[in-house]
């Protein structure tokens, strides 16, 4: 039974249909949710994987192939181009030819070197690969969309039918004054191709001054450095409200942020919220999916130059539906 988020993201991800690498085609679950994406429409998969194995599961299901490709990477005959392309990208970095051979056929490489050779428009992994083999390649070979920005990630959470992103919780571990900022802007740029407000509080656990400490300190040069990026010519026109650093109740409550904070332009009304930290991202998301009844898509990454997303390995089918509908729109909106 799909969430009623998950179909206007599958309505969105159809308006115009991307190609999306799935690596991992000896998964059953990416399989049907490669199967799923072309019955409902949400994309073009591309797996990577046994053909023979591939189709054999689909005849077991009694399901057409119609609308998926499958690459068998030892079999391609990109895979000498995309090897060179490797090397070139990383032999300032000591990889060698024949580093970049072995490395190419990896299916994580192999699909973000088609994604790099204009092949493929995102790639969705990680239901069988840990976060940072899903993640390495799209830093090493995809990169930062603005190479003074560092790449993050960020949740979609679903409260009662009402969206919101929780930033970072899942790959900036101890984030610097400058990499806040920058998860900030990229978590109000995420929230824009989302259709969500891009009212962004810093959250910590003071309210304009109430609570002092370092960690506040912290949070606040952040937020004067993303207030700053946010006035910049390439973010102005997401028009991006950014105010901190503000207790959690402050951001989302009209009646304590009048309290709280009655000059601010964000608070009561935020719907993108910067966590300080990765433990304090990641313990939030989990708690508010596990006691907060919301739903949860992601880690999706932000602030690369093409989509790449990573997968939980318990996801389910729907999971990897979601996550391909959501690599989909962000490759619209690229
Ligand atoms: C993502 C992660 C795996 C990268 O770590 P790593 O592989 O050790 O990365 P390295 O430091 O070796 O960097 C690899 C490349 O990525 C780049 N990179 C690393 N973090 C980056 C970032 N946030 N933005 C942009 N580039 C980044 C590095 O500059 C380097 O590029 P180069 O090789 O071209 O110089 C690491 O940040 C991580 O483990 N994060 C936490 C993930 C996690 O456990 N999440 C919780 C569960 S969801």
């Amino acid at each position: 039974m799909l969430s009623s988020y998950l179909k206007s993201l599958i309505k969105k991800a159809s308006q115009d249909m991307k190609t999306i690498v799935l690596p991992e085609g000896e998964d059953k679950r990416v399989l049907e949710a490669a199967y799923l994406a072309v019955q409902q429409k949400v994309a073009k998969p591309v797996i990577l994987g046994d053909v023979a194995e591939i189709q054999a599961f689909f005849d077991e299901k009694g399901w057409s192939m119609e609308g998926i490709e499958v690459i068998e990477p030892q079999n391609s005959e990109n895979l000498k181009n995309y090897a060179q392309l490797l090397f070139e990208l990383r032999k300032a970095k000591g990889m060698t030819e024949e580093e970049a051979d072995a490395t190419a056929l990896s299916p994580n490489y192999f699909g973000t070197l088609m994604m790099k050779s204009g092949h493929a428009d995102g790639m969705v992994s990680g239901a069988n690969h840990s976060t940072a083999d899903t993640v390495r390649p799209a830093l090493q070979i995809i990169k930062s969309k603005n190479p003074d920005m560092g790449v993050s990630s960020f949740f979609i959470m679903v409260s009662n039918d009402e969206p919101f992103i929780l930033s970072d919780c899942g790959l900036v571990i101890k984030p610097s004054e400058k990499e806040l900022a920058d998860i900030a802007i990229n978590a109000a740029v995420s929230a824009v191709q989302f259709g969500i407000a891009p009212n962004v509080a810093m959250l910590s656990y003071s309210t304009k001054g109430s609570g002092k400490g370092e960690d506040v300190d912290k949070v606040k040069a952040a937020t004067l450095l993303a207030t700053a990026l946010a006035a910049q010519e390439d973010y102005k026109k997401y028009g991006i409200n950014i105010d901190g650093e503000l207790q959690a109740d402050a951001a989302l409550d009209m009646t304590v942020a009048a309290k709280k904070a009655p000059q601010s332009q964000v608070a009561g009304k935020a719907k993108v919220l910067i966590v300080p930290d990765l433990n304090a991202g990641n313990i939030c998301y989990k708690l508010l999916q596990r006691l907060g009844g919301c739903e949860a898509y992601g880690p999706i990454l932000q602030g690369l130059k093409a989509p790449i997303n990573d997968l939980s390995r318990g996801a389910l089918v729907e999971d990897i539906l979601g996550a391909i509908a959501i690599t989909a729109i962000q490759a619209q909106n690229n």
